[in-house]
């Protein structure tokens, strides 16, 4: 069953039995841009998810967290009857296919969770029909379409199989998803045709390769950014540990120098994606994946390297240290993953006393306003470069600047 056929189901939601199209965990941060995206084409999109309070939030016209650009679209989807909402596999229904984005984390030892995604598969097979097509679009450990495509030809099921990874920027998925080619790959090709399809109706561009080579291209791009992060933040402490201004050695690598353009500046690379990815792709490896685990080394160290050396310029133990921003990075309200943590752990064994400040966190309890974290702290430390930071009145107090990012303030470090 393709989409085209679908188009024939009853206009308005009368049930979840009239959607074009699925997404599972279409209230997640992957969920939600893709949800809309294919509503703004005019689709009747289910969004099935477990978590029926962003649900909720969702039905009554707000985002359950920041989606820059999404609230319109919410909005327009809502009025125009295209949203269903449905909280369990057995509402899905029989039309249209079924895209999956749900998380899939890594363990503590750092190796994917497949199971995450068979135990998903398993709670929706029994309330799909066999011509539904099922699209895989959360990041994947390499082989998992395949095994997919095995797992179900085992069970007896006639389910094609796509995968089609998400590649957008966290809060900027709505710009992102009009902008960039989507790959698509699947284990035949009646379900290439029609995940093409499906695609090709939000996205300027399509770009179609086996399965294999598609996870690979979404693990490689991740992994490939945070490596890059890493040697920014490597070449910031070696050039910091000489006593050099980093920023300025920045100036002089990029100011027209072509091949320096997207080079990126220091900071805390965090959040659940660029760490997680890495290491899925390192366990592929059979952890023989030195780049990705030396990129770790830097970014996750370079936090326990600013404690080191706050411990040996200050009396640190006397003080009280304020973290400015908590989320895992700029204008999002997201703190999965954030380095702002790790720092606070690591400081809250050695300083007197750590006070935290957001201006969009709305999850963490001991988030204070910026005025209190300000007034309170012996020294503060940028942790998340959001705008409002840029020329915020720190009273003078001596600040940590990884970034480069704050103007007019005493900047010590
Ligand atoms: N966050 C990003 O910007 C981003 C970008 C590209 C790819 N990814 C990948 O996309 C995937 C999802 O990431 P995310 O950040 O959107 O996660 P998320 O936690 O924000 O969203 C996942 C959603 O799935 C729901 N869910 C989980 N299991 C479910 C089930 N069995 N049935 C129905 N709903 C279920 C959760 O309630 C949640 O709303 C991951 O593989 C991630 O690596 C994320």
């Amino acid at each position: 069953m393709n989409i085209a056929s679908t188009k024939t189901a009853p206009s308005g939601p009368t049930g979840a039995q009239t959607a074009n199209i699925t997404v599972v965990g279409g209230a997640g941060h992957v969920g939600i841009p893709l949800v809309l995206a294919f509503a703004e084409a005019g689709l009747t999109v289910n969004i099935n998810d477990l978590n029926e309070t962003a649900l909720a939030t969702m039905r009554a016209g707000k985002l359950p967290f920041i989606e820059h650009g999404a609230a319109p679209l919410l909005a327009r989807a809502l009025a125009g009857n295209k949203l269903l909402f449905t909280s369990s596999p057995g509402a899905i229904g029989h039309t249209g296919p079924v895209v999956i984005t749900i998380g899939t984390p890594v363990d503590e030892f750092l190796n994917p969770v497949q199971k995450e995604i068979q135990h998903c598969i398993d709670s929706l097979l029994p309330h799909i029909a066999d011509d539904q097509l099922l699209i895989l679009r959360s990041t994947v450990y390499p082989g998992t379409t395949n095994w997919l495509h095995d797992y179900l030809k085992r069970l007896g099921r006639k389910n094609g199989v796509a995968f089609c990874p998400e590649r957008v920027v966290q809060g900027y998925g709505i710009k992102e998803l009009r902008e960039m080619p989507q790959i698509v790959s699947a284990t035949s090709a009646d379900a290439e045709n029609e995940a093409s399809e499906i695609f090709r109706r939000i996205a300027p561009d399509l770009v179609v390769v086996k399965p294999i080579e598609a996870e690979f291209a979404k693990l490689f791009n991740n992994a490939y950014r945070y490596i890059e992060f890493a040697a920014s933040n490597q070449f910031y402490m070696i050039a910091k540990s000489a006593g050099a201004d980093y920023q300025a050695i920045m100036r002089a690598m990029k100011q027209n120098y072509p091949r320096a353009t997207s080079f990126p500046g220091p900071g805390f690379s965090a959040g659940p994606c660029l760490f997680k990815d890495t290491m899925q792709l390192a366990a592929f490896a059979r952890n023989q994946f030195g780049l990705g685990h030396a990129a770790m080394q830097v970014n996750e160290g370079l936090v326990l390297q600013l404690v080191d050396d706050l411990r040996r310029g200050y009396e640190i133990s006397t003080m009280t240290v304020g973290l400015l921003g908590m989320a895992f990075k700029a204008e999002v309200d997201d703190t999965r993953a954030s380095l702002s943590y790790k720092l606070k752990h690591a400081l809250e064994i050695c300083a007197r006393k750590v006070l935290t400040t957001d201006p969009f966190v709305t999850t963490d309890p001991n988030i204070l306003s910026l005025d209190h974290v300000v007034a309170h702290s012996d020294i503060l430390i940028l942790c998340t470069p959001h705008s409002v930071y840029a020329e915020a009145d720190l009273k003078g107090k001596p600040v940590v600047d990884v970034w480069g990012f704050l103007k007019n303030a005493n900047v010590v470090y």
